[in-house]
């Protein structure tokens, strides 16, 4: 199946998983890019991917990408079968996402990973498109490819990270954040398919999730951190997280306490939330939310049921802002994890990647 002549023919890594469906979906209709290779494991290589997915969307799934083959996860040029494609989402567990990354960097692919494989490389930006656009300069120091390919790899924060740093960027810019602390209630999707076992998410808390605290307690730095000549400078910020599995659908839920660089009151961290202008390049992208944050007057918001597809899933919202006895002020904020947290935010990476030239082929 060929792509519109007009738009960029892209692949998905892991397209049958949680977030690789997510993808699939959210790529239906898109302005630039059309779906045309998706790539999973053996156990589903070879069938049709509306054969080999466990379709567990809120939509139908397109008819057209239901007769498309499924692929081994192999760029073009290895062997019969493999794809082709000048943009490829990765939606694959970072054991094997790494090298299947880099083969098809070097293959002159522009990938944008939601794998934790590559995050903190330095040479490897970590992109959320409203608060570090800038780090895509980091391109400029990878070497993937030879000639005139174009390889890249580009990656996405773990899915409480992103929720994280969106409602910390404001109160970095205009306060100043030293120390976090937070507790995540995560959604069972988090844990990619086919997930929790239903006798032990039911009736209760898991608080333990694998290599999770740690991510959320790098990530932020290298994210809310400046790209320099020397390459990236952390921003120095102590965070300290519990991260919890909770029986909830979508949606990870955070209570966070900050301490900040100056002393501010609610109603200044508010306005901060409030005011915070995002890029016109980026807010103009097709994915982009048309609100980006929602501060919710509601005192038991934000809900995961009620206020996770605020702007299709791609806003975050913040409630119960109030001062905190140990640290500065504290505040609950949401996000959806598969869509903001995932697949959204990795196609809203492509679209900013787009519109400034990087992606090498297309
Ligand atoms: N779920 C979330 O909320 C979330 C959020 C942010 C980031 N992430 C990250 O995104 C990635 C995907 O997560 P997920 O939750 O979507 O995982 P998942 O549901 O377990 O899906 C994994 C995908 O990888 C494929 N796969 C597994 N082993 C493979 C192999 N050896 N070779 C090729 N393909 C293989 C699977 O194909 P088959 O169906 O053929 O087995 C499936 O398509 C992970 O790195 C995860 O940490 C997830």
């Amino acid at each position: 199946m060929t792509a519109s002549r007009s738009k960029i023919p892209v692949g998905i890594l892991g397209a049958t998983g949680s977030v690789g469906q997510v993808l699939v979906r959210m790529l239906r209709d898109h302005p630039w890019f059309e779906l045309s290779a998706v790539m999973a494991s053996a156990r589903s290589v070879g069938r049709p991917y509306g054969d080999a997915v466990a379709w567990a969307q809120p939509e139908p799934l397109d008819p057209r990408v239901a007769r498309l083959e499924v692929l081994p996860c192999e760029p073009a040029g290895s062997g019969a079968g493999a794809a082709d494609c000048p943009l490829v989402f990765s939606a694959l567990g970072s054991s094997v996402a790494r090298d299947v990354e880099l083969a098809f960097a070097e293959s002159g692919a522009f990938v944008v990973s939601n794998a934790a494989s590559h995050r903190m490389h330095p040479r490897v930006p970590l992109i959320v498109p409203e608060v570090n656009a800038s780090h895509l300069a980091l391109l400029a120091e990878q070497s993937f490819g030879g000639g005139s390919s174009r390889g890249a790899i580009v990656t996405n924060p773990n899915c409480s990270t992103i929720g994280l740093v969106l409602a910390l960027k404001p109160l970095v810019d205009a306060f100043g954040v030293e120390q976090v602390h937070v507790v995540t209630l995560q959604a069972l999707s988090g844990a990619g398919r086919p997930g929790v076992p239903g006798l032990a998410a039911l009736d209760n808390v898991i608080p333990f999730i694998p290599g999770e605290e740690e991510k959320l307690e790098i990530e932020p730095a290298k994210i809310l951190g400046a790209v320099g000549a020397g390459g990236f400078e952390p921003l120095p910020i102590a965070v300290s997280a519990q991260c919890n599995r909770v029986p909830v659908r979508d949606g990870h839920t955070l209570c966070v306490s900050v301490g900040l660089g100056r002393r501010a009151e609610v109603q200044e961290l508010v306005a901060a939330w409030n005011d915070f202008s995002v890029d016109p390049e980026v807010a103009a992208l097709p994915s982009a939310p048309r609100r980006l944050i929602h501060v919710l007057d509601d005192p038991d918001g934000p809900q995961p049921a009620l206020h996770r597809d605020l702007d299709g899933g791609m806003a975050v919202s913040i409630g119960r802002v109030r001062p905190c006895p140990l640290l500065d002020q504290r505040f609950v904020t949401l996000s959806h994890n598969t869509v903001r947290g995932a697949a959204g935010g990795s196609l809203l990476i492509a679209e900013l990647a787009r519109e400034r030239g990087l992606l090498g082929g297309a």
